[in-house]
């Protein structure tokens, strides 16, 4: 008797977001409890007021499957994936080391937040354009921003 009702049980919905912080990825990443995450709705993700974010910093926006880095620079704003892909280090806690250039804090690898290309590698300053971080469209609407995450129309 004991056994089946143990069987009738459901098995809890694993959580997406528990196996970053295992081994290799978990460098950096902060653990995200699923009711603080950003919701995707009609394909994109509510950033936010315009003034929240400073000038030339970010804002890391947590989703359930990877989280955003929205950049300020002035009035742009910009958003790649927040891992770094070299090790998966938040680019969200990088610096601005030019207008349009984060500056991974981890290893010092470079990205243009505009489209995510590679910019130069570590020390050795080799540019590699081919290597890039996911860059998302951002969508102002008056004070509102929004990150489109979900390609639109027809495939
Ligand atoms: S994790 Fe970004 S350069 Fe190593």
């Amino acid at each position: 008797m004991l056994f089946s009702k143990a069987m009738d049980k459901k098995t809890p919905e694993k959580d997406p977001q528990s196996d970053i912080l295992i081994g290799h990825g978990a460098f950096g990443v902060d653990y995200v409890p699923k009711k603080l995450r950003a919701r995707v709705e009609g394909g994109r993700v509510y950033a936010g007021k315009k003034g929240e974010i400073p000038s030339g910093k970010a804002k890391a926006i947590p989703l359930d499957r990877f989280t955003i880095a929205l950049f300020r620079v002035d009035d742009e704003y910009y958003a790649i994936k927040d891992a770094c892909p070299h090790a998966d280090y938040p680019l969200s806690k990088s610096q601005l080391v030019s207008r349009y250039t984060v500056m991974c804090t981890s290893h010092n690898w470079q990205f243009d937040i505009r489209d995510g290309h590679c910019v130069k590698i570590g020390h050795c300053g080799h540019a590699t354009p081919d290597l890039t971080v996911r860059s998302f469209p951002v969508e102002v609407e008056g004070e509102d921003l929004w990150v489109v995450v979900e390609s639109r129309g027809a495939p």
